[in-house]
């Protein structure tokens, strides 16, 4: 049994520490401000639309733990301000917290830890519910025998549901059987090592793990018929900014004919930028580098560059399965597909 890896019951904020997976199933109580923003911010939780809904929850730990309603909105400004900077790439962290924000613009004087609850909640159903529909939505881009790659982590573990990519994948097992997942071990902080493996293994679905840098090798051996991936932020034209080393994947894709497959809830669509060299990349410390998992590797004292994402351009992105549907490029105008009130209804559109 996989453990639950976001709860909120009676006021308790519990997540499943994923530093400590695969060795540990380990569930923590986060019981204040303090506490959630750490956990974001040394991944402790993490994916992107986990992070949106920790931070839901985390507001009504924050502000549910004040003794009075005065008191939660004069710490609220602190709250959303601390939330918003644990980490900038995860577009679904801003728009979580913004939902939260309106609760608390028109907080009722009785009720309001149950009110902050609710739409907490609300968001957690919503993110599942949309993975069941990217899974559905996905499935049939996938043959029955299908050899995929995929990289960082995007199953349960990031999400609560069944994951974006990675629930697609699982799903697509599950239906037909006969696939096989090839997995990125997704440096420097090995998501696809630790986590992508974990959750393969738990689902019985079979799976190899490869270097990152075996990719584009084993696409040249003509061992892969399509990689497959999350995003933490997509912009109006569609490029996106995922784990760091997604770029270098889709351009191996790109020259070996390999469709590349970016699967996404629209609540990761960020429709204000125009594209992806708006998108804001997170940087991370030079030890994730230097000394991964507290193992020192290169001399004290390297320069290191640690992006935590890239930004691959849309033109190397063959479709995005959304929640609503399935959107082929390679040229995309989001704005269009999800302004308004347009609903894709499952259909690919171009
Ligand atoms: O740094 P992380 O582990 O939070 O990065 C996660 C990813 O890059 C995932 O691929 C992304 O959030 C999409 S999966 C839901």
């Amino acid at each position: 049994m996989t453990p639950e890896v976001v709860s909120f019951r009676a006021g308790r904020l519990t997540v499943l520490d994923q530093t400590r997976l695969p060795h540990e199933e380990c569930l923590v109580e986060l019981a204040d401000l303090e506490q959630v923003e750490r956990a974001i911010r040394t991944l402790v939780v993490r994916g992107a639309p986990l992070i949106g809904v920790t931070a839901a929850f985390g507001v009504c730990v924050s502000l549910g733990g004040q003794p009075a309603r005065p008191a939660a909105l004069d710490y609220a400004p602190e709250v959303f301000a601390r939330l918003r900077a644990s980490r900038p790439t995860a577009i679904n962290l801003f728009w979580a917290l913004e939902r939260m924000e309106r609760v608390v613009e028109a907080l009722p004087d009785s009720g309001w830890r149950e009110a902050l609850e609710r739409e907490a909640q609300a968001i957690f159903r919503e993110t599942v519910e949309q993975d069941e529909a990217l899974a559905a939505h996905g499935a049939p881009l996938l043959e029955s025998g299908a050899r995929v790659i995929t990289h960082c982590n995007t199953g349960p573990l990031a999400t609560g549901g069944r994951g974006t990519a990675l629930g697609v994948l699982i799903g697509a097992h599950n239906a037909h059987g006969n696939l096989h997942v090839y997995v990125d071990e997704t440096r420097p902080r090995w998501q696809g090592a630790h986590l992508t493996t974990w959750e393969l293994a738990k689902a019985g679905v079979p799976h190899t793990l490869i270097a990152d840098s075996a990719a584009a090798f084993l696409m040249q051996r003509g061992g892969v018929h399509s990689v497959w991936v999350g995003a933490d932020r997509i912009a109006a034209n569609g490029d996106t900014a995922n784990k760091i080393g997604t770029y270098s994947l889709a351009l191996a894709a790109s020259h070996h004919g390999v469709p590349f497959y970016v699967v996404a809830p629209t609540s990761t669509v960020d429709l204000a930028l125009s594209e992806g060299s708006a998108i804001p990349i997170e940087e991370r410390a030079p030890e994730e580098v230097t000394a991964p998992e507290g193992r020192p590797l290169a001399p004290e004292g390297t320069t290191v560059w640690n992006p935590a994402f890239d930004v691959t351009p849309a033109a190397l992105v063959s479709a995005i399965v959304t929640e609503q549907g399935v959107i082929r490029g390679p040229r995309y105008d989001l704005r269009k597909s999800f302004g308004a009130a347009r609903v894709l209804a499952g259909t690919a559109t171009k």
